[in-house]
């Protein structure tokens, strides 16, 4: 999804609702094919994951922690805070 020009990848882990950035901060595989395993975000391309909470990537990996951006869910409807986005424009 893109959400005031920025790619996000909308995850949902159980009754948790999390928005990243789309691109991996590794190689910028595409998040949106990850698969989610115990809060964690795997990169389908290496396998490095990321915090679902604050972003920190698996050991061993030299790159940037996953940019995470406030989602709230209700009602069958997600709302993201489009002000939160403008950092990475
Ligand atoms: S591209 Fe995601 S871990 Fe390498």
């Amino acid at each position: 999804m893109r959400v005031a020009g920025v790619d996000l990848a909308l995850i949902a882990d159980g009754g948790v609702v999390a928005a990243c950035e789309r691109a991996c901060p590794h190689e910028q595989a595409d998040l949106a094919c990850g698969r989610v395993v115990g809060g964690r975000l795997a990169c389908p391309r290496h396998d490095a994951s990321f915090s679902l909470v604050d972003g920190t990537i698996s050991d061993g990996w030299p790159s940037r922690p996953l940019r995470l951006y406030p989602v709230r869910a209700e009602r069958g409807e997600v709302f993201i805070n489009a002000a939160s986005l403008k950092s990475v424009r």
